[in-house]
């Protein structure tokens, strides 16, 4: 049927398209790397859930959005379902298993949808659909107004900068962008998150810079991961994600994340 679809020209499934785009993949990754750095990752997970909680105590919200739910590890999930009459939880695909785990509960709502408004099916007719492209069509976009429910107040959670790491990925697997290029993209899609949060009651949360620590040599190297000129609410707390230990993002090297929380 699908193949039926694509001869008559039809535009190909959302499902498709993010498959095709390494999303499906990379929240497969996130839970391995999770089973092999559950130690390393643990404090992490425990930070992002007390800065959740902390955001929403006392406000007297009703309804709240977790933007990059996927598999919940970082969310804490009793606490949303004990203290809120809806909680949306939002993205671009949801494990199965988390949506077969909470189907009876009746104030959990799941959401699908690209929170780039629109940046992964633009980049993936830019790669897979068209013959000659040049970097001037990536950035041919006009992103749609997102349609979500209503919420009184939202958490974006360790997503801002995967919003452009995934489509630049599939980007750079075809085609060369300059530094300027790639910068100039993630400045848009991550301010245009910014903006886009600004609408509401928010909190954010993301890993705002990269530590890569050589195995080799022990030698060090920093760099930031937030590309934004938006203005972020105070900064309530910081932590380091001990990433990876182990090699497997980068070869013989550990990888740690500074993690914020903006509210
Ligand atoms: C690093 S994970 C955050 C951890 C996650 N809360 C968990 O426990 O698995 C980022 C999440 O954002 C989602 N995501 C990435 N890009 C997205 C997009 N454009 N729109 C919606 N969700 C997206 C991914 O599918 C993933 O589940």
């Amino acid at each position: 049927m699908r193949l039926l679809q694509n001869l008559f020209g039809r535009e190909p499934s959302s499902l498709a398209v993010y498959k095709k785009l390494g999303y499906r993949n990379d929240q497969e990754g996130i839970l391995r790397r999770f089973l092999r750095e559950e130690e390393g990752w643990r404090a992490h997970l425990e930070h992002s859930k007390q800065s959740i909680r902390e955001f929403y105590a006392g406000k007297n919200y009703k309804s709240i959005a977790i933007l990059g739910s996927g598999w919940l590890l970082d969310v804490p999930i009793d606490d949303l379902l004990r203290d809120f009459e809806h909680i949306y939880l939002v993205d671009i695909s949801h494990p199965r298993q988390i949506t077969h785990k909470y189907r009876h509960a009746h104030n959990l709502h799941f959401v699908e949808c690209d929170l780039t408004g629109g940046w992964a099916r633009h980049i993936y007719r830019c790669v897979y659909e068209k013959k000659f492209y040049t970097s001037a069509d990536v950035f041919d976009c006009t992103p749609q107004k997102l349609s979500l429910p209503q919420f009184d107040c939202v958490v974006s959670l360790n997503l801002l900068n995967q919003l452009d790491g995934l489509l630049l990925d599939a980007m750079e697997d075809c085609m060369v962008l300059t530094d300027s290029e790639i910068e100039r993209f993630k400045t848009l899609v991550q301010t245009q998150h910014i903006q886009f949060l600004s609408n509401y009651k928010y909190c954010l949360i993301s890993d705002c810079e990269q530590i890569s620590i050589s195995k080799i040599d022990n030698s060090r190297e920093e760099k930031s991961l937030v590309f934004t000129p938006a203005t972020l609410p105070p900064l309530r707390h910081e932590w380091l994600w001990n990433f990876d230990s182990q090699g497997h993002y980068q070869s013989d090297t550990i990888v740690q994340f500074r993690v914020k929380a903006f509210f």
